[in-house]
């Protein structure tokens, strides 16, 4: 969660159970940081990070988290140079950089970058092609369901086509505060790549509905927002 999830907040939440935590979204190309700028300027929580001192707080915050645990680690990053994402996965203790295709902030997809990337399939498949081709971290790509004019099905495909490790799906329905289940397992059907399941996870049983509709992770953001979980991930029946 930009601006929140830091290694301070990670660790705050390790205790629970989780075998991985992601660091960031963080803005990581020029366009993507002024972009982060004007996010703030209206009162969001942002990480507002130059260019330049990025990758030395990205290692910092890792080697936070790992001098403590050796689970693993994921990088959330907003961006639209396939370099600025290369460059994170190079860091040791970084092993999964994760392109945000999800972000809806208008700030960000007016210039093309997070959930805008999805209406841009030629674009994002070139793109994310030249991440996972010289990625030194597994890569996820993290979407976002229901975008007017996505075919989520196709966009799931091309990112296994292209060879990354996970997808990552905000399985959100609009206005609604559960997720989009059904749309989980249309996926999971067709797809063989590793599905994380986001959205609307707030116990034991909207975690295990999760992974029973064909996610084989889950990922928790709001009900964790206070630096705590309220039950006990190890229960999750993992099909
Ligand atoms: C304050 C806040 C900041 C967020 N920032 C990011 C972000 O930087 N990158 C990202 O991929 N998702 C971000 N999200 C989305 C969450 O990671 C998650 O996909 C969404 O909240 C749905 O999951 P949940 O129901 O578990 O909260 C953010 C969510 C919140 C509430």
């Amino acid at each position: 969660m930009a601006g929140i999830t830091n290694a301070d907040f990670c660790l705050k939440l390790i205790p629970y159970g989780f075998d991985m935590v992601t660091l960031g979204g963080y803005n990581a190309d020029k366009p993507t940081i002024d972009a982060g700028k004007k996010i703030m300027g209206r009162g969001r929580l942002e990480f507002d990070i130059s260019e330049g001192e990025l990758i030395y707080t990205i290692e910092k915050e890792a080697n936070k988290i790992k001098e403590n645990w050796d689970g693993k680690l994921s990088v959330n990053i907003r961006s639209l140079t396939p370099d600025s994402i290369i460059e994170i996965s190079k860091l040791k203790k970084v092993d999964v950089v994760e392109i945000n295709a999800h972000c809806r902030q208008k700030e960000i997809t007016s210039i093309g970058c997070g959930q805008a990337l999805l209406t841009n399939p030629d674009f994002m498949e070139e793109f994310a092609l030249q991440v996972v081709k010289k990625s030194k971290s597994k890569v996820s790509v993290k979407i976002r369901t229901h975008v007017a004019g996505v075919d989520e099905l196709k966009m799931v495909q091309i990112i296994e086509d292209i060879g990354a490790d996970f997808i990552h799906v905000d399985a959100m329905k609009p206005g609604l505060k559960e997720a989009d289940l059904d749309l989980i397992k249309k996926i999971k059907s067709r797809c063989s790549i590793f599905i994380i399941g986001n959205n609307s996870i707030t116990d034991l049983d909207s975690a295990q509905k999760m992974i029973d509709s064909g996610a084989q992770g889950i990922s928790i953001a709001r009900a964790a927002l206070g630096g705590k979980l309220n039950f006990d991930l190890s229960k999750i029946r993992l099909s």
